[in-house]
């Protein structure tokens, strides 16, 4: 039969295309909750689920629980009709299509860890009817969708194709990228069969301004690995060169500079303290993990996770020394690291390098302390149980440090201040380059 005569593939079609849909979000969070207010300003009636209670609460209320978004995005599901939010699984039956947005860590071990998406599934399989279209957002590695994600899906006995549809889109969210919005980004959809990337691609048409259907799930899964396995191989590439041209006495940001002129064939990449952020550090080991069931290797992904993983411990050596030649040894000495979110102007700590540099400069014997604008208190992540709060930044902090460690260069930073005031600067990310004359000896690049 064709699939345009399936009654189930027709009833959601006409639904999606009238904007009649009724679409649900699992998962609220950084990737979640943007994509819900997509759907939602496309004209659908959207649902948010999420376990933790203080989604569903903050969004009823209108309080900005990511304050990247801004305040207007709250205010507006807040008092809309066409905008809940919920703990309720139940409530999933009503949704016709139904995007999933939920973690997927590594665990202790450094394995992909899928326990969110395949309770999502569960979940899912509790209420799921004929007609509806489940897509899986989170990323992952190949065939999760059509294995882990798809199995609860069908356990019921629906079939995916025939009574059910079945896809994968991944999130290419950036938060804090003041160029590019959930909506501009380019949405990349693969179905795990012909009727479920079509409905897939009508959903998503609505909401984003440019769709781009592939051949199958799969190459979804596996174009947003490639997105982010590049930027992780190239940051190391471009972590070992600060390395190499250091230790030569060369300024690693006025080669990339330079490099850059190059009008074709080259592109920017930025060395720093480590790789934070819950992607890059993570994704490309799911596809390291799933190699070694094809019985191949990912030798790239590998020395790249070796060398990112080293780069906080290689800034720490080189403060120590760089402290050593000023005859002030590392022990003992009062360290403010600038910076806790992984990337500037944002307020998200997960994976971020500064709690290793942190830590290890506990482990060393330094007083430590941190400042950041956007982050005024630690709170337990999954790898790191810091409790700290963050010291002003003061002319008279500033100047009570032996050594300030720039571990993300926020704009709100003031920058004229610290050049100004600090005793000693260890500049990671190149974020001082501009008070060099100023500053002479008192900068240090790591
Ligand atoms: N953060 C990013 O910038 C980004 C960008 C692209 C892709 N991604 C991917 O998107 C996915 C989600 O990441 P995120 O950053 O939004 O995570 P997040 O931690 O910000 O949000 C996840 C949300 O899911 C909820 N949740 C967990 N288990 C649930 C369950 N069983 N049912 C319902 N809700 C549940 C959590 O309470 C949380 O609110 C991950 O796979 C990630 O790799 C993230």
């Amino acid at each position: 039969m064709d699939h345009a005569a399936n009654p189930h593939f027709a009833a959601l079609m006409s639904k999606i295309t009238s904007g009649n849909a009724k679409v649900g979000v699992i998962g609220l969070g950084y990737v979640g909750l943007p994509l819900a207010a997509a759907f939602h300003a496309a004209g659908y009636s959207v649902l948010g689920y999420d376990t933790d209670p203080n989604k569903p609460k903050f969004l009823k209320e209108g309080t900005p629980y990511l304050k990247h978004l801004g305040t207007d995005l709250y205010k507006t599901l807040a008092a809309s009709k066409k905008f809940e939010a919920t703990t309720d699984p139940v409530r999933l039956g009503e949704c016709d299509a139904i995007a999933v947005c939920v973690p997927t860590p590594l665990d202790q071990f450094h394995v992909p860890d899928l326990s969110y998406v395949v309770k999502s599934a569960e979940t899912i399989a509790r209420t799921v009817r004929p007609g509806q279209l489940l897509i899986l957002e989170s990323t992952t590695y190949p065939f999760t969708t059509r294995k882990e994600f798809r199995q609860p899906l069908e356990a019921k006995g629906l079939t995916c194709g025939k009574e059910i549809f079945i896809a994968f889109s991944p999130e290419r969210e950036d938060p804090g990228n003041k160029n590019h919005t959930t909506v501009t980004i380019p949405k990349v959809v693969g179905g795990l069969d012909k009727p479920s990337g079509e409905l897939s691609v009508a959903l998503y048409a609505k909401a984003f301004k440019q769709v781009v259907p592939v051949s199958s799930a799969e190459v979804a899964e596996s174009a947003k690995l490639l997105e982010n396995i590049f930027r992780c191989v190239n940051i190391a590439m471009v972590n070992e060169l600060k390395i190499v041209f250091d230790a030569m006495g060369i300024n690693i940001w006025e080669v990339i500079e330079a490099a850059r002129t190059k009008p074709f064939g080259f592109m920017p990449f930025y060395p720093g303290p480590g790789l934070g952020g819950h992607c890059i550090p993570i994704d490309p080991f799911y596809l390291t993990y799933k190699s070694k069931e094809f019985g191949v290797t990912s030798q790239f992904i590998e020395l790249a996770g070796l060398i990112n993983t080293r780069m906080p411990y290689y800034v720490v050596d080189r403060t120590a020394r760089a402290l050593s030649d000023r005859g002030k040894p590392l022990k003992g000495s009062r360290v403010l690291v600038l910076g806790l979110a992984y990337k500037p102007d944002i307020d998200d700590v997960r994976e971020s390098p500064s709690f290793e540099l942190i830590e290890e400069f506990r482990e060393r014997g330094c007083h430590v302390d941190y400042t950041d604008p956007h982050v005024p208190k630690t709170f337990p992540t999954r790898d790191h149980c810091l409790d700290l709060t963050g010291v002003p930044c003061t002319p008279e902090s500033i100047r009570s440090y032996d050594a300030l460690i720039v571990s993300t260069a926020h704009a709100a930073f003031p920058w004229d201040m610290i050049a100004k005031e600090a005793k000693f600067v260890v500049d990671t990310r190149g974020a001082m380059a501009r008070y060099a004359a100023q500053m002479g000896e008192r900068l240090f690049r790591a």
